[in-house]
């Protein structure tokens, strides 16, 4: 009922619809229709009520409220519960303290993050409302090993979400960035802990750069946004949506009969470094190599500069282009 009000009000969008009108239409009393206004209203809807003339939907602030999101998502799992912080020092962190309270599948949304974690232990700049800053937490029942395929279903949904939203030749730079025109508007920090054949947890944490305008100085050349790219402020929320939308159907379809398949199927399609030469950084040793394939696990196929195939399960990679790596 309460969607049915919501649509009601979307369709009348900034002009003013009669409780009369809206009970009539829908079958209800004018009292059920109060009620449900009133709880549209604490899941951040802004409604104003004027007597005599009824109630109207008025422009919604930018931000991820998860009344609205709940709405709007019918998902099972993934995003089933929400915590949403208006700031907080990392989404991730919040995660891992508070993991023994959190069920399979809770995202953690935040509006900005005051100390955001980047791989290799840089840090991730998270401004205020204009990014996707989230964790999605996981509690599956498979072994350790399996870890790598998680954080490709989250590449992969990630990309196909703003291929199709924004119609940008967004690329994946296994095992978890995403490129456009050669530089990143997401990266993955996925952070796991487990015991020798069962994960305890897995905290995916996405990083989405998307109506972000500038970026500080150092990472100028390397960093872009949704916006810069395509010059067009994008609705965070319909991305969000849509993101956990399609992370719900890969996960599922992994989790029931560890089907991989449409997840292998994008991240190869979409991949910026298959048939490249790349140079892969794993701690302190360098190797360049070509890069052959992505295998049914998740893992890169590499052949090295001997000639020999090897695969690889974690390290950085930058891809060699006209005027070096990148
Ligand atoms: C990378 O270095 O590419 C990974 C960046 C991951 C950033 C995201 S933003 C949400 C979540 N919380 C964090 O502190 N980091 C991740």
């Amino acid at each position: 009922m309460r969607d049915k009000i919501l649509g009601e009000l979307y369709k009348n969008k900034e002009n003013y619809i009669s409780g009369e009108l809206l009970a009539a239409d829908l079958g209800v009393s004018r009292t059920a229709v109060w009620k449900h206004i009133n709880i549209l209203k604490e899941q951040g809807y802004n409604i104003e009520t004027a007597p005599g003339k009824g109630y109207r939907l008025l422009e919604m602030e930018d931000k991820l409220l998860p009344g609205e999101i709940e709405n709007i998502l019918s998902n099972k799992v993934i995003g089933k519960q929400i915590i949403y912080f208006d700031s907080i020092d990392s989404t991730n962190g919040y995660a891992k303290k508070k993991i023994d309270q959190l069920k399979d599948g809770t995202v953690i949304l935040a509006e900005r993050q005051t100390a955001g974690r980047g791989r290799r232990g840089r840090g991730w700049v998270s401004p205020e409302g204009t990014g996707i800053w989230m964790s999605i937490v996981l509690k599956p029942d498979i072994p350790p090993r399996e870890g790598i395929k998680m954080t490709q279903i989250a590449v992969a949904a990630v990309c196909k979400s703003i291929r199709e939203l924004t119609k940008l030749d967004a690329l994946i730079k296994w095992p978890n960035d995403i490129v456009i025109n050669g530089k990143k508007v997401c990266g993955i920090l996925t952070e796991m802990a487990g015991e020798l054949n069962k994960i305890n947890y897995i905290v995916i944490g996405i990083g989405i750069n998307v109506n972000v305008k500038d970026f500080p100085e150092e990472i100028k050349k390397h960093a872009s946004s949704l916006f810069i790219e395509g010059n067009k402020k994008i609705d965070r929320k319909i991305l969000l949506v849509d993101i956990l939308k399609k992370f719900e159907n890969l996960y599922g379809a992994y989790m029931r009969n560890l089907n991989l398949n449409e997840t292998l199927s994008i991240v190869r399609n979409y991949s910026a470094i298959l048939g490249k030469n790349i140079r892969i950084i794993q701690g302190k040793s360098v190797k360049m190599a070509g890069a052959v394939d992505i295998n049914d696990d998740g893992l890169l196929l590499v052949e090295t500069e001997n000639g020999s195939r090897e695969l690889i399960s974690s390290g950085e990679i930058s891809i060699r282009g006209e005027k070096g790596y990148i």
